[in-house]
């Protein structure tokens, strides 16, 4: 046979494999409002750009009849392909074959793939669309799953880690996007639980649709298990785009630094940030000012909004923000805005992201509900995740810096390598209230007027105590700055900690409070 020949063979096989799971099923995912594994690829990646491996891998079950079954590259899609121009690895789960149930070989298309993102040290993306581990391959396909789950855990902190969900995500499944970095979903497609509804209903009598259970919004607000939210598969693929901008290839590497042409911008603090310590703003707004083009991609927009983390660009260098929130339970640290702030810190540092801190906040929230949750635990991480951070970090004290929530939220102490206040910032143990309340009780009680007196000490304390000044007397601040200067400073911080090389005591690793 010809070579001309024996590559009209090769298409026509190609083709017929690329079908997938057929024109029934491929109606079937229409209907449900999905694009198939190929069109998500494709969407995805930059044109052109996919390659594809292990088209023709077959199943190796037998049971149930499996042997007689066809399944198309046995109901996964792994390759490797570029975004923005950089090499990423892929694999989609094709739901229209078998319901992308993972088996065996199918879990080693997945290892293999894997493997490849490891050695090649480029990011890897995981498009989840199935029902979970192949019923008829039992044993063998948790086994997948187990590879799947060590591998997440051995590249965490090598490469970067996107998984989408893109279909149902359920059982065990749901541990591997849990263990990488950054999980994105789109409202009324992804569907992530541990036990369906029929399980649910079957062992608890309740009825509950697959959408309240873990649909994307589920996961966007409540859980916090989901990191981006999008209305159609094609915002996501936008999303998944522009977050890679920000990530290095790497944790050898740095984040590109891209010439933007806006070396200066003046903007006005005192619009958004009103002196009075108990009025509310939107930090977002402070962040906006300071970033090349007032453009701010946030990480987690609608679970613990107390927090605010995300990535920007100042003066072309990535850098991650953590903000407190003062406009919702203003800004407090309590058990899921520490996890959300902790987890961003550690990722920022694991792939040489510089990390500002803003901070905004009367301390950690007070109530049984918080210490019954562990917010002790909850909030050690988030003294963990600064104090181990090796990258620069930069704070800025906008306003209120009360007691704990001073010390945690990248303070000098923890290791802050610039720390900047504006002349509005309230560095104290606690608020001036509080504080007068238990001081100056004895004096407040013996008053003639207790209330008079109350508000005498509140100013005196607030006179003596809640200024930047007596920190920057010590030197736990290093300069207070103008409000209008502050886009400057932190490109200056930047531009002089570009090399800051520091190294840990040598151990095996530490223990964070997980
Ligand atoms: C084998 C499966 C399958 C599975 C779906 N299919 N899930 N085949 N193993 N786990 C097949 C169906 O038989 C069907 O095949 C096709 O995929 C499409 O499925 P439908 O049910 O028709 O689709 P839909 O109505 O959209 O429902 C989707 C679904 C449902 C909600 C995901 O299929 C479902 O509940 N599947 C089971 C989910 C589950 O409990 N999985 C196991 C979890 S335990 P045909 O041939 O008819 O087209 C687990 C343990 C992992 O994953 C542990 C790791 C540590």
């Amino acid at each position: 046979m010809s070579i001309k020949k024996k590559t009209k063979e090769l298409l026509k096989l190609r083709e017929k494999m690329q079908e997938g799971g057929g024109e029934k099923a491929i109606e079937k995912q229409k209907k449900m409002g999905k694009l198939t594994a190929r069109e998500r690829i494709e969407s995805l990646l930059d044109e052109g750009s996919f390659q594809e491996y292990d088209l023709f891998v077959e199943h190796e079950a037998r049971d149930f009849d499996m042997d007689k079954k066809i399944l198309p590259g046995d109901g996964v899609i792994t390759g490797t392909g570029t975004i923005n121009g950089k090499p990423i690895c892929i694999y989609a789960q094709d739901f229209t074959v078998a319901g992308g149930s993972l088996g065996y070989m199918h879990a080693r298309k997945i290892t293999k793939i894997m493997d490849h993102a490891m050695r090649m040290r480029i990011p890897m993306i995981g498009i989840n669309d199935s029902g979970g581990a192949r019923i008829q391959e039992g044993v063998n396909s948790l086994a997948g799953y187990g590879e799947i789950f060590w591998r997440n855990t051995l590249v965490s902190g090598v490469i970067p880690q996107i998984s989408v969900i893109l279909g149902p995500c359920a059982g065990g499944a749901v541990y591997s996007p849990a263990l990488t970095d950054f999980v994105f979903v789109v409202d009324n497609v992804s569907k992530m639980f541990i036990t369906g509804p029929e399980v649910i209903k079957t062992v608890l009598g309740e009825e509950i649709s697959m959408e309240d259970l873990g649909g994307a919004k589920v996961h966007s607000e409540i859980t916090g298990n989901a990191h981006f939210y999008a209305e159609s598969e094609l915002e996501c693929f936008v999303q998944i785009r522009s977050l890679l901008e920000y990530l290095p290839l790497n944790y050898q590497k740095r984040p590109d630094i891209i010439d933007v042409k806006e070396p200066y911008k003046k903007y006005s603090p005192e619009k958004i940030v009103p002196v009075d310590s108990s009025k509310p703003y939107d930090v977002r707004e402070v962040i906006k000012g300071v970033v090349d083009h007032s453009k701010f991609l946030e990480v987690q927009e609608m679970w613990a909004q107390n927090m605010v983390i995300g990535f920007g660009r100042i003066d072309g260098r990535s850098v991650g923000f953590i903000a407190n929130q003062p406009m919702y339970l203003a800004g407090v640290l309590d058990v899921d805005s520490s996890d959300k702030a902790a987890r961003f810190i550690r990722f920022c540092d694991a792939f040489n992201i510089p990390i500002i801190t803003m901070v905004d906040l009367p301390g950690y929230l007070p109530g049984v509900d918080q210490e019954h949750a562990g917010v002790i635990r909850h909030g050690a991480k988030v003294l963990y995740a600064y104090s181990e951070a090796t990258v620069p970090k930069i704070t800025v004290i906008l306003r209120k810096a009360y007691g704990g929530g001073y010390i945690a939220m990248g303070s000098r102490h923890l290791r802050a390598d610039f720390v900047y206040a504006w002349p509005t910032a309230e560095i104290a143990v606690m608020g001036p209230q509080g504080a007068a309340n238990i001081i100056f009780r004895k004096e407040i009680a013996e008053a003639e007027d207790p209330e008079a007196m109350r508000e005498q000490k509140v100013e005196e304390y607030r006179k003596r105590f809640a200024n930047p000044y007596v920190a920057a007397g010590k030197g736990y601040v290093d300069a207070v700055i103008e409000p209008e200067e502050t886009r400057h400073v932190l490109m200056h911080a930047l531009e002089v900690s570009k090399d800051k090389a520091i190294r840990h005591m040598d151990k095996k690793h530490g223990i964070p409070p997980f």
